[in-house]
């Protein structure tokens, strides 16, 4: 089969395969229809992820038809269509019943990303993300293996286009359990930093949910003026109002928003100093965001980061958190925890995520999709690939 490899820093490949086969009797194949490419394959993309090995098959935002199925199989059958969240998750072990399934500890044979690690055991595997979270093949691909197929996979009603739903996979319920996290209600202002996918799921979601007003931070003025358009934010370029928590203190009457969004994660823009010390591997991330976003909330509101971190930042100003009573809430989304709700959300007619689409390339473009939305080229903000899969 074809799929999109990784080789190395900005060298992705459209290459030839071995086909997946079932291995374990909860594994399904899946005929892959559509998947996307995410900021997080940005992270692998540039080089930042260690555990990658020439030829990995990238992707975690994947949708299909279900070729296979193992014999302990039993939620889903072959040739229904099916929404595959970015974690592998058992269903079965201590994380997994409290329903935090990206904390699964029994799929991820990998190291996964914590530096101070005593014995704990990893987090779950991971779709496509290095060998750090198992080396588990992705699904930009035409076939795709899914172990756990009992916990993961949402089976989707006819009626509904791929792009419709694909965003279930990931996307969507980050931005979701952000705003969960922020704890937005009806009434809230906020503040959400990046305008990439990732941050315009978090300002539907906060629409969805009753906020009043949505500070958006980024400095690509093509994303800020469709979240605009499309959520009714307050736009802040950066590179044109230098001090983006500055100004929302001052249109917040002196106190901060209610809670911030952190969408952007380690790879931030802004700091001249962490910029070079991390290209010089001396910091795991940049900490502009987390700092904007600690000074930009009021006394007692929470800061809700999906955005990844990795590693150490440096001026971490835990002292202004202390002082102001602020609560952080992070981590990897927990999706098959909101996938069913969401699903309910976007049939109402509720939620369209589809609006944030910009390309559809056939799979065999995928690395000029990456290209794409990694550069910001044609005002880029969502890639979907389509395998075309030649006759038999
Ligand atoms: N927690 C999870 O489970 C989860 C899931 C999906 C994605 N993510 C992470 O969410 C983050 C965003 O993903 P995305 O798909 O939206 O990626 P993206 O790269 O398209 O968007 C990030 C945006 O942040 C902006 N940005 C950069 N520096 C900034 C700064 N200093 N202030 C404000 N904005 C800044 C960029 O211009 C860009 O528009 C990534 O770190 C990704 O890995 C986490
Ligand atoms: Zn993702
Ligand atoms: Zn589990």
């Amino acid at each position: 089969m074809k799929a999109l490899t990784y080789h190395s820093a900005k060298d992705v490949r459209v290459e030839t395969v071995p086909d997946p086969i079932i291995q374990e009797p909860e594994d399904i194949i899946l005929r892959v229809t559509a998947t996307a490419i995410c900021g997080s394959d940005l992270h692998i993309y540039r080089g930042k992820i260690p555990g990658m090995k020439a030829g990995d098959v990238l992707g975690h935002e994947f949708m299909g038809v279900v070729e296979e199925v193992g014999p302990a199989v039993t939620c889903i059958s072959p040739g229904e269509r099916v929404v595959v969240p970015f974690t592998i998750s058992c269903g079965d072990c201590f994380f997994c019943n409290a329903r935090l399934f990206a904390a699964c500890e029994t799929t991820n044979p990998g190291r996964g990303a914590i530096l101070n690690k005593k014995n704990v055991r990893s987090g779950a595997g991971m779709f496509g993300y290095s060998h750090l979270y198992g080396g588990y093949p992705g699904g930009q691909a035409e076939f795709v293996r899914v172990p756990k197929a009992n916990t993961g996979p949402l089976t989707i009603p006819a009626g509904l286009a791929d792009e419709q739903v694909l965003f279930l996979s990931d996307i969507l319920p980050t931005g979701y359990q952000a705003v969960l996290n922020a704890r937005v209600e009806e009434g809230s202002h906020i503040a959400i930093f990046g305008a990439g996918p990732v941050g315009l799921m978090a300002a539907a979601c906060a629409r969805m949910l009753g906020a009043e007003r949505i500070f958006m931070v980024d400095h690509h003025a093509y994303r800020l003026e469709f979240a605009r358009q499309t959520y009714d934010v307050i736009p802040i370029n950066f590179d044109e109002i230098e001090d983006p928590a500055e100004f929302i203190v001052e249109q917040t009457d002196f106190r901060g928003v209610d809670a911030s969004i952190d969408a952007v994660g380690f790879e931030a823009k802004g700091s001249a100093l962490e910029t070079v010390l991390t290209d010089l591997k001396l910091e795991g991330s940049s900490g502009k965001v987390l700092r904007q976003a600690i000074a930009a909330t009021r006394r007692g509101g929470v800061i809700s980061v999906p955005g990844v971190y990795a590693g150490f930042i440096h001026g971490f100003l835990f002292g202004d958190a202390f002082e102001k009573g602020l609560s952080f809430a992070s981590g990897q989304t927990h999706t098959q925890q909101h996938m069913p709700q969401l699903l309910e959300h976007i049939l109402r007619g509720e939620l369209r995520p589809e609006v944030i689409v910009t390309h559809r390339l056939p799979l065999h473009e995928a690395a000029r999709g990456y290209e794409l939305f990694e550069q910001k080229l044609e005002d880029c903000r969502k890639v979907i690939l389509t395998p075309e899969l030649l006759p038999a």
